[in-house]
């Protein structure tokens, strides 16, 4: 068995517009990285970044936690983590930490787990920083590419993104708070309307279809959210702005990333993405607010490096 093992995640963006809680995609944007040790005392966290080092309040400590006890592993753990992805912009930043934790941790003692128990693992880390657990972001972070998760029972599905796929994503530069992802859910209605819900139904269903088929531009023009994003868009200042310049520049969907304040555009290979990533640059300035922007594309998944 090898002392230590060191796993790579990238971020993620989940909900895909009428996908809340549901749809995940791996970006190839930022990774973070978690070395697991059998050394030192209990589970201890190392990191330069400035995150929670207590186990419990860390989606990767956490993870650690409840994969030692859950598998009576008694040795002692030191997790070193390597942040790539921003915290707080709804790119799944928690999630690729836990991912990488709970792939980590199956590799070092070689549990040989499979990928709905380590999704199901991985998602307790969203308790640390969300409050509740939601799979959408670390099942996208574990397995890569394009992600539906059904909770009740756990199912998650991949499947791999089109080629030519492209995604221009546009961080704001503005101060979110810590608890962010439980203030976006807190503004979301509690009942919606039987109509509404075709409509979101239809779309995801068509979104999932687009994956399938490998056809960019069926899931652009099905990233239509008329539940979630008209209830969240608030909070991003300059979100209409932002979403109509992308899409008069040549973006086939645009919608709010995970729970915001990120906005991100679907667009292909054929597209213009810088001319996109302008544009929301744009519609950010508009509002007076900076932003970067990035081009990427679907990753794979957590992999031991
Ligand atoms: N599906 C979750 C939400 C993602 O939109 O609240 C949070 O990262």
């Amino acid at each position: 068995m090898a002392e230590s093992v060191t796993v790579r995640a990238p971020c993620s963006t989940a909900n895909l517009g009428p996908g809340f809680d549901v749809f995940g995609l791996a970006l190839d944007a930022y990774y973070d990285e978690i070395r697991l040790r059998k050394e030192g005392k209990g589970i201890t966290i190392q990191s330069s970044s400035p995150i929670p080092l207590q186990p419990e309040k860390n989606s990767a400590g956490l993870v650690v936690r409840e994969m030692s006890k859950k598998f009576k592993i008694k040795s002692a753990i030191t997790m070193k983590i390597k942040k790539g992805v921003p915290a707080g912009f709804g790119i799944g930043s928690s999630a690729a930490s836990a991912a990488a934790a709970a792939v980590a941790f199956n590799s070092l003692f070689e549990l040989n787990l499979d990928s709905n128990t380590l999704v199901q693992f991985a998602g307790i880390g969203e308790m640390a920083s969300a409050g509740s657990i939601h799979y959408d972001n670390v099942a996208a972070s574990v397995l890569g590419g394009f992600v539906i998760v059904r909770t009740n029972p756990l199912d998650v599905i991949s499947i791999d993104p089109p080629k030519d796929l492209v995604l221009c994503v546009a961080i704001p530069k503005i101060t979110v708070p810590q608890n962010k992802t439980k203030v976006s859910r807190s503004v979301l209605p509690q009942q919606i309307k039987l109509s509404d819900h075709v409509e979101n139904l239809a779309n995801a269903a068509v979104i999932t279809a687009g994956f399938m088929k490998k056809d960019v531009n069926l899931i652009g023009r099905s990233i239509r959210d008329i539940i979630v994003e008209p209830a969240r868009q608030h909070l991003i200042p300059g979100f209409n702005k932002v979403k109509t310049n992308a899409l008069a520049a040549g973006a086939s969907g645009v919608t709010i990333s995970g729970a915001g304040p990120s906005i991100i555009a679907f667009t292909s290979k054929s597209a213009d993405p810088r001319k996109i990533c302008k544009a929301m640059e744009r519609g950010f300035a508009f509002a007076k607010t900076k932003c970067t922007t990035i081009v990427c594309k679907p990753s794979k998944g957590a992999s031991v490096i």
